[in-house]
């Protein structure tokens, strides 16, 4: 069976013993589904996976999204994989993210029924820098100071739509002037996880996000102190990229960065998503 080894941090875990390019049995795929509940984020090394592999092994823990996109970034036959990348050949650029710092964030929380989980496997990483860290949410939000557990109890945070983490206008949207004003989706700032039933904190990201129904300055305000409550190292992994890792993450309890890299180096990631529903 598989080998499950907790990082030391606030989160995460290997998992070894498999060799994802296979197919699963349902209880090796029912011993992951538990490691990664327990750890939220689960690391799979050494793996040598082609995309379609990916999207099959993703598919075992649920409907995969096709992510729409505005050009070609997915790898031959597998639609519901997405290329990140800085790779440029010729004047095309191969995915998407580019080589900048991505901001914390839990991804694609302006859609109603955001992602459950994403699967990230690296092809090719630089020899520094693209780390991506974790952050875990329900220890963020269990040690919430409960002066600010009262504030948000009940409220809703506008998660915009407009930026994607990396700062880039997505295609189509306006530059955002009043945060209130934004176009995005509503959700609890304090949502339960649908399969442990564990509450976590749900901020998406910070950059033009606002608290429902609260004047500006006084959003701004809970915003900056819960965002400095949960951005804590007490509470981070950070994972430096192999080529051939295979992480897993979960978007209902977990939030993720990337460090920026070096513009000349390459990286390469396949992803896919795993469907979710509505946080509640
Ligand atoms: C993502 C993402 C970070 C990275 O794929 O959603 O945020 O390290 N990627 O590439
Ligand atoms: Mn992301």
């Amino acid at each position: 069976m598989i080998d499950v080894r907790p990082t030391g941090a606030a989160l995460g875990a290997e998992v070894s013993g498999l060799d994802l390019a296979r197919d699963l049995d349902d209880a090796t795929v029912d011993a992951v589904r538990a490691a990664w509940h327990e750890h939220l984020v689960v690391l799979f090394r050494d793996q040598r996976l082609e995309a379609p592999r990916l999207a099959a092994f993703s598919r075992r823990f649920g409907e995969l999204d096709v992510v729409p996109t505005w050009r070609d970034v997915h790898p031959p036959g597998a639609p519901e994989v997405l290329i990140i990348s800085n790779v440029e050949e010729g004047d095309r650029r191969v995915g998407v993210l580019g080589s900048g710092e991505a901001e914390w964030h839990s991804d694609m929380s302006y859609l109603e029924a955001p992602p459950t989980a994403s699967v990230l496997n690296a092809v090719e990483v630089p020899d520094a820098g693209g780390e991506t860290s974790f952050l875990n949410m329900y220890k963020a939000l269990g040690e919430l100071p409960v002066d600010l557990r009262s504030e948000i109890a009940g409220r809703e945070i506008n998660h915009p739509s407009s930026y994607d983490s990396t700062g880039g206008l997505r295609p189509g949207a306006e530059p955002v002037g009043d945060v209130s004003r934004a176009p995005g989706t509503r959700h609890p700032i304090v949502r339960t996880h649908p399969e442990t039933g564990r509450q976590a904190l749900y901020l998406g990201r910070r950059s033009n996000a606002w608290i429902v129904d609260l004047p500006l300055d006084e959003s701004e305000a809970l915003l900056d102190a819960l965002w400095a409550h949960a951005c804590n190292e007490i509470y981070v992994w950070e994972h430096s990229w192999r080529p051939g890792d295979v992480l897993m993450w979960d978007n209902r309890c977990t939030m993720h960065r990337r460090a920026a890299f070096d513009a000349s180096a390459r990286r390469l990631m396949h992803r896919t998503q795993i469907r979710g529903g509505r946080p509640a």
